[in-house]
């Protein structure tokens, strides 16, 4: 028990303000289920982050079901593939044609941010920016307590039903559950990804995920005038030894193709080192503490599933708090770890295995580079193996 403050109540007590915290206290808003959701940043912090822009086909449904859709639907752009280059040459998964009318929306995520928080206030949620000093306590009973410092400085403490903990991989809540209870798989990819943010028109109308023996580039897009793209590096690349020329001419030497394709440059305003990891803990519970998005996983990005991951969580955590409220059953609640587990890890899997095809890995001798080109010329050439990497791409099924 945790002595002192000001003391209030809410249902469910959400740690963390991004896409798997305001996911979740918009579809328990909708079902008349009561959060406070409690940020350590600003708002206007939060609506900065740069993160990913790939939104599956089932993270769109959702953001409509919950009426947050509308700008996403008028400023988003609809992907119907994606460009694979190996080898000189480019080969296109499509989409619709392989998944039965599947898609991907190209929408930065601290745009979806953005809409959520609006939405939710706008309604009369409870969002708490700037808070210090976050603790969680008394997981394993029934009315856990959730304590931080407001943005003015008093202490408060909410008791609650449950909390969320959504405040990600360097959050509080995974290591409030006790060192033992938790079983953590990791696994660290001896490289990063340098990305870019440039002003620019776009250079191909679809993502291209290119192998090249210098190292792996994504071609991807933010909006006509904005691109984003990234190149494989060093973990520990330094960001100042990369002038604008030096950046332009690492792409165009592994974006090169049999036909002289060249990508549209301009000036550079963003760069960035970002490391590849994978990391999923297990259970995703502690007592009345339910982990989702970062906080419970990671994955590379290279399979763009980041912020489609926290979603489906959150989407599954909310349908098993609605059970329970509801109709007073915590089947669901209890089988929430494994339920988001068997998804979790198929998206592990996808994004291991689109990281292990497209890059170079320090070592690899010419061997590895014939079975990862030849890897690639399966996938594409095959109509069953294109399928496979078309299906997890716009997301699978929540079971
Ligand atoms: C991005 O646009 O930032 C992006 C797109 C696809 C990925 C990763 C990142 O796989």
């Amino acid at each position: 028990m945790v002595v002192g403050g000001s003391h209030e109540r809410t249902q469910v007590g959400i740690v963390g303000a991004g896409p798997a915290g305001l996911l979740l206290a918009v579809m328990l808003r909708l079902q008349g289920i009561e959060s406070i959701v409690v940020e350590k940043n600003s708002r206007s912090t939060v609506e900065a982050v740069i993160k990913a822009g790939v939104l599956e086909q089932g993270t769109v449904d959702l953001m409509n079901e919950i009426g947050a859709g509308a700008r996403m639907m008028q400023q988003g752009f609809r992907h119907d593939g994606v460009v694979l280059r190996f080898d000189g040459r480019d080969e296109r998964i499509d989409f619709p044609s392989l998944t039965g009318g599947r898609r991907v929306t190209i929408y930065a995520q601290h745009d979806v941010i953005k809409d959520l928080i609006r939405m939710q206030l706008e309604a009369g949620g409870d969002i708490r920016f700037e808070t210090s000093e976050v603790g969680v306590h008394d997981l394993e009973t029934s009315s856990p307590v959730l304590c931080f410092r407001d943005k003015d400085g008093v202490f408060r403490q909410i008791a609650c039903d449950f909390i969320a903990g959504c405040d990600g991989t360097q959050g509080i809540c995974r290591p409030s559950i006790p060192a033992g209870a938790l079983k953590v798989y990791e696994r660290l990819y001896p490289f990063g990804w340098f990305g870019i943010l440039c002003t620019a028109p776009r250079s191909a109308e679809e993502l291209i995920y290119a192998m090249h023996e210098r190292g792996f580039v994504l071609v991807s897009t933010r909006s006509p005038d904005i691109q984003r793209m990234y190149f494989q590096c060093s973990p520990r690349e330094k960001v100042n030894e990369w002038s604008d020329d030096r950046i332009w001419a690492e792409f165009r030497a592994r974006l090169a193709t049999r036909d002289g394709w060249l990508p549209r440059e301009g000036p550079i305003f963003s760069k960035t080192v970002i490391g590849m990891r994978s990391l999923v803990v297990e259970p995703m519970r502690h007592g009345r503490l339910f982990l989702a998005g970062d906080s419970a996983h990671v994955v590379p990005p290279t399979g763009a599933k980041g912020l489609n991951l926290a979603a489906s969580d959150a989407q599954i955590l909310a349908r098993a708090l609605t059970a329970f409220y509801k109709s007073n059953c915590s089947d669901l609640l209890d089988r929430y770890s494994d339920t988001a587990l068997r998804r979790v890890w198929k998206a592990t899997r996808f994004s291991w295995w689109m990281t292990s095809m497209l890059h170079t890995f320090p070592g690899a001798d010419e061997f590895q580079h014939r079975l990862q080109v030849t890897e690639l010329d399966y996938v594409t050439g095959s109509r069953a193996a294109a399928m496979a990497l078309a299906e997890n791409y716009v997301g699978l099924p929540i079971e």
